[in-house]
């Protein structure tokens, strides 16, 4: 799966929304979160961030190995609702995005 990580925080650009064909990037509160088995590894939208905040899991930095966790957590309430367009945004998020300060304007 590809992870969103910590460089998302507060921009939440939008732009990988529209290359994902299968539609399993969901904005949370702060940020947003790709769905682990949703996800169907194509690659996609990792280039389009401009901040380059999307990682294939074997590439996730150090300094963001909890966002892989965090990605997959945000998702236990949900489950696998199949579509993010359907769902929308959800007003939260999961550790260790919650204990950060803004991260930007
Ligand atoms: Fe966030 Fe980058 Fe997507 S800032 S919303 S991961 S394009
Ligand atoms: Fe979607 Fe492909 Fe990224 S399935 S989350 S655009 S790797």
């Amino acid at each position: 799966t590809y992870v969103i990580t910590e460089p998302c925080v507060d921009v939440l650009d939008r732009s990988c929304i529209d290359e994902c064909p299968v539609d399993c990037i969901y904005e949370g509160g702060r940020m947003l979160y790709i769905h682990p088995d949703e996800c169907i590894d194509c690659g996609a939208c990792e280039p389009v961030c401009p901040v380059e905040a999307i990682y294939d899991e074997d590439d996730v930095p150090d300094e963001y190995q909890a966002y892989t966790q965090a990605n997959a957590e945000f998702f236990t309430e949900l489950g696998s609702p199949g579509g993010a367009a359907e769902v929308g945004k959800v007003d939260r998020d999961v550790p260790p995005v919650t204990t950060l300060p803004k991260m930007a304007d």
